[in-house]
């Protein structure tokens, strides 16, 4: 029997899931490591760190399952997307990496777009937000020269950990789509933004397609893990690219709705249009030759672990949720907007502030804990609207996956705002399981993904909308609308205080 490891290198954790070739979990496991720091609003991490994740993972799979070490056949990655690596010309790591979710960049950001914005969406198919990794490397030009200075190599974090493992410097079109650097369309680096930007073309990995066989495990680190030698290494994917193949999301049929810290909503799309206009993300997906567009609610869960936080301390969430089902759809004229860390999709507003509409007498914290869940869903119909406006883009189903997914009168209001049918996996295990469909298909167990996924990927629930409830929350979701427009200016005005 032989294994597939699938790693997925995260924000907290690094994971490991091993899985036989046949689609089975045997075992996982997972080793933190922290942020740092340094100021406010910056967010780091010490790329060795992830090398000693991975190893402590290594070692706790080869004690929980006994022929590990002899079995394992071959490894691919999900990477935390656009945190920014340097390495000088030995592969050394120049300072800690800058990740996603810093957001030191916004000068870089106004720069980009303000001196070469068409082109940007263009040639990428996105616009500069502080998480993307090409103002990243603008900061570090002009903050930390003496580091640009050294640096031969830039890296994206599962692909450091890939050069740890194989010596080779490769980046997967799905994560390289997340630089800003890549010509979406065209599948390879854009000399043009590289130039603009003064980036000098050779400090780019080799890009790859996800499926690509980038190496073996070297022997000398194959001793130091304990592993036997000739362990194949796949590209790997962007973690939310290798989200949606865990989830089964391979045609264009079925969409795919996340929540975590926060929330994303995620469709397939099969050529780019043309009119992509930055408002969603459009990535290369991991299955070759095919895209993806994504939107981002920033504060999906974390809306709702700010409510329990700040008012029910007290109580499991399994508590909090008590009730809600006794809650009429719209919580009874209540209306959350969660912008309590500003919006991404579809305002890419950083000052914008959430607010709570409608609150009378009557309201009981059940109808808040439901508005809350409805307003994080509306949130996320705001990029799912988008995506079915797309061309040839509309989806009719939605795995839902994460803390969403965790209650089934929140999985029955998807089902009702989004007006599409939700569907939620048997076995949900995070991107490792694309992860591991990743080196299953690159190592030739399966010729297509749809083979894979059927092996792979089981669906448990299902739920679909009911068309009273549709026809309230098409209403409420009118008034919500409103809701951005009208706060705009109140949210900047109380930041200004
Ligand atoms: C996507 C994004 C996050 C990261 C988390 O644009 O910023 O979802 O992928 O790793």
């Amino acid at each position: 029997m032989k294994y597939l490891l699938g790693i997925d290198l995260g924000t907290s954790s690094l994971k490991g899931s091993v899985y036989t070739t046949d689609g089975k979990l045997i075992d996982s496991s997972a080793s933190q490591y922290d942020l740092i720091i340094p100021a406010k609003g910056y967010s780091e991490q010490d790329p060795k760190e992830w090398i000693r994740a991975f190893k402590d993972v290594i070692k706790s799979l080869s004690e929980k399952i006994k022929d590990f070490s002899e079995n394992l056949d071959a490894v691919s990655f999900s990477g935390q997307m656009h945190s920014l690596v340097l390495l000088d010309e030995n592969g050394e790591v120049l300072r800690n990496a800058i990740l996603w979710n810093d957001v030191r960049t916004t000068d870089q950001c106004n720069k980009i777009m303000n001196e070469f914005g068409e082109e940007i969406i263009s040639i990428s198919k996105n616009i500069a937000l502080e998480g993307f990794t090409l103002p990243k490397i603008l900061w570090v030009m002009e903050n930390e020269p003496e580091i640009w200075d050294k640096t031969r190599h830039i890296l994206l974090p599962k692909d450091y950990l890939r050069l740890y493992l194989t010596g080779n410097y490769n980046m997967d079109l799905s994560d390289a789509a997340g630089t800003l650097l890549l010509d979406v369309e065209n599948k390879q680096w854009s000399k043009e933004i590289a130039e603009k930007f003064k980036i000098d073309y050779s400090y780019l990995p080799e890009l790859v397609e996800s499926i690509s066989y980038t190496g073996n495990i070297l022997d000398d680190v194959c001793k130091e893990l304990g592993i036997k030698s000739k362990v194949k290494v796949y590209a790997g994917a962007a973690d939310n690219a290798a989200s949606a193949v865990g989830a089964g999301i391979i045609g264009n049929e079925r969409g795919m709705v996340s929540v975590g810290t926060s929330g994303v909503i995620l469709a397939n799309k099969e050529r780019i249009t043309g009119k992509e206009d930055g408002k969603l993300h459009t990535f290369n997906a991991a299955i070759p030759n095919t895209f993806y567009s994504m939107g981002v609610t920033l504060a999906a869960g974390k809306s709702l672990d700010w409510l329990k936080s700040t008012f029910a301390k007290d109580l499991t969430f399994e508590e909090l949720l008590t009730g809600i089902e006794n809650v009429s759809p719209g919580s009874n004229g209540l209306l959350f907007t969660p912008y309590i860390q500003g919006e991404r999709t579809p305002h890419n507003d950083s000052f914008i502030r959430g607010s709570f509409v409608g609150m009378d007498i009557s309201h009981k914290l059940e109808n808040f804990v439901r508005a809350v869940l409805e307003g994080i869903t509306y949130s996320l119909r705001d990029s799912l609207e988008i995506i079915d406006g797309d061309e040839g883009n509309s989806v009719d189903t939605m795995v839902s996956v994460g803390g969403g997914a965790k209650n089934k009168t929140w999985l029955q209001i998807q089902a009702d705002i989004f007006n599409k049918n939700i569907v939620t996996l048997e076995i949900e295990n995070g991107p490792s399981t694309g992860a591991a469909m990743l080196a299953a298909v690159g190592a030739g167990y399966y010729d297509d993904f749809k083979r894979c996924a059927k092996e792979f990927v089981k669906y448990k629930e299902s739920y679909k909308p009911h068309p009273e409830n549709v026809d309230i929350y098409n209403k409420y979701y009118e008034v919500y609308k409103m809701i951005y427009p009208n706060t705009k200016d109140i949210s900047k005005e109380l930041l200004n205080l």
